[in-house]
């Protein structure tokens, strides 16, 4: 049987290092931000709606919404409009849907959800939408 050397350790550590760092995304909430603005806010402001800041709902608001799911009365999901495919499908009149195109849905989620939380009303620091 194969020694156990100090060599082999140290490849099994780096070996779960990486798999651990795989799995924590560090968010960006900068890029959270950026995305608010840009994407959900334009449409916001165009719809009847009206521009929504960051402000207007607690922590517990945000958490609560984005892990509900739900967007516009529940008519559809909210992580629709955080998707690849609608990316795509606004990309050419966008520039930060194009810029993202390729980022993926879980970590842009979590960067929006970094800025909603950072902006929310009890975070620190209180955000408008644009
Ligand atoms: C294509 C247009 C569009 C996009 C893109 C969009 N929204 Fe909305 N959003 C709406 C409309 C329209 C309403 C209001 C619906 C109503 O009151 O009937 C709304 C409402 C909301 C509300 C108020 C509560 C609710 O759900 O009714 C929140 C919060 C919200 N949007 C968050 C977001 C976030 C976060 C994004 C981006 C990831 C986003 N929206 C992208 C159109 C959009």
């Amino acid at each position: 049987m194969r020694r156990f050397t100090p060599l082999t350790a140290a490849a099994l550590l780096a070996l779960l290092g990486a798999s651990f760092s795989a799995h924590a995304y560090d968010a960006d909430w900068k890029r959270g931000r950026l995305y608010y603005r840009s994407v959900c806010t334009t449409c916001h402001t165009a719809a009847p709606v009206g521009a929504i800041s960051p402000s207007t709902k607690t922590k517990a608001d945000w958490t609560a919404y984005l892990l509900t799911d739900k967007h516009a009365k529940g008519k559809e999901a909210v992580s629709k409009y955080v998707s690849k495919a609608y990316r795509d499908s606004i990309k050419d009149s966008n520039k930060t849907a194009a810029k993202f195109a390729d980022a993926p849905d879980k970590e842009l989620m979590e960067d929006i959800k970094a800025f909603l939380l950072k902006g929310a009303k009890d975070g620190d620091a209180p955000a408008s939408c644009s």
